[in-house]
């Protein structure tokens, strides 16, 4: 391998790696053998330069086998799962893993933590008393043949490369860049075994693509990565101006989804709305549903019955969460430090900036 220095000059002045070069340099990393400072130098001129194609390609595939990468074709039918790359008061993965599980269609869910200023799906399931996120490989597996529904971390055997890269690029402002979130995506989601995968690519200002060219750009560079893999993937572009729904935070987004689930939706239709267009792509590629349209009725069907909220239920309960917890969302709210803002006059909120919240 060149010297990281002259690997970090090359993609600095715009100059291409080749496939090998970027792979030991990457390899390294994840070994211990480059420091965060030199990657932390070669990030930065990713962000600023970018990545040719052949780069971009070649990250992933490094990243994919920098780790196991698991084998679920002895759990019986498709497993589907759906990816956000992040925004604010964004819970959608809490409600819809159970609810495409009730509806037949196996959702193994491997989710991160916070990153820059977006929420992370772990740290909100943590605030469940007792929720345990850091299940191994074998647990993982067995609880998606059982269940149909298994949500963890990131374990140290998937992708330990973008596990690594990850936690760096969120102290050295380099997340916002289309080839490194294409690839952190993407190299973690392909590593869980899955066959297919929906992609909720958030936009605006909230959202790590701010306008929607950006946010297309990225969709299609995660879609061809994934067909190209040979995992079926699907894109929506979703506006994340102002929080979703009425929450952000890590328990106040659980007790909204404990409404949205015993369907007390009150003024979170957006998350509602949001879940089901996911929940359809999601049950038409788990091949339980025909089309979208009918994807959409299974999944409105499941939440309005509450076979969605009995899988959450069991989902809490299997993986060691305290499910009295959930009775009464607001008896936890109550416990937490709390300040109430008021505004100096009464009025009408016609906008709330997501980033800002
Ligand atoms: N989510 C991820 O998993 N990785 C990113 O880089 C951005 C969002």
């Amino acid at each position: 391998m060149l010297a990281p220095a002259a690997l970090i000059a090359r993609t600095r002045d715009g100059l291409p790696l080749d496939s090998g070069e970027l792979r030991d340099f990457v390899l390294a990393y994840t070994r211990g053998d480059v420091p965060d400072y030199q990657m932390s130098a070669w990030l930065m001129a990713v962000y600023l330069r970018g990545l040719t194609p052949d780069e971009a390609s070649a990250l992933v595939d490094v990243m994919l086998h920098s780790g196991t990468v698991v084998d679920l074709s002895d759990v019986a039918g498709r497993k589907v799962d759906k990816h956000s790359t992040g925004g604010v008061g964004d819970k959608i993965s809490l409600l819809l893993a159970p609810l495409v599980a009730s509806c037949g269609v196996g959702v193994p869910m491997i989710s991160g933590r916070g990153l820059g200023h977006t929420g992370g799906t772990l740290d909100k399931l943590e605030s469940i008393p007792g929720f345990m996120t850091g299940l191994g490989l074998d647990r993982y597996r067995s609880q998606l043949a059982d269940l149909g529904v298994v949500m963890i971390g990131q374990t140290a055997e998937i992708a330990p490369a973008d596990r690594k890269l990850y936690a760096l690029r969120d102290v050295t402002a380099t997340v916002e860049s289309i080839p490194l979130i294409a690839a952190s995506i993407m190299s973690k989601k392909m590593a869980a075994g899955l066959d297919a995968l929906v992609l909720d690519v958030k936009v605006g200002r909230g959202a790590f693509m701010k306008t929607p060219e950006r946010a297309r750009e990225l969709a299609q560079t995660m879609v061809q990565i994934g067909t190209r893999h040979g995992v079926e993937t699907t894109a929506l572009l979703t506006r994340m101006d102002e929080p979703l729904g009425r929450t952000a935070g890590n328990w106040p987004e659980v007790a909204e989804t404990i409404r949205c689930l015993r369907g007390e939706t009150g003024e979170a239709e957006d998350v509602v709305e949001i879940t089901v267009a996911l929940a359809a792509e999601m049950l038409r590629m788990g091949g339980v549903a025909d089309s979208v349209e009918q994807g959409a009725e299974q999944a409105r069907a499941a939440l309005a019955d509450g076979r969605a909220w009995d899988k959450f239920v069991r989902l809490v309960e299997v993986q060691g969460g305290d499910v009295r917890t959930l009775e009464d969302p607001d008896v936890r709210q109550a416990e937490s430090p709390s300040i109430v803002v008021e505004a100096e006059r009464s009025g009408v909120v016609t906008d709330i900036d997501a980033r800002k919240i």
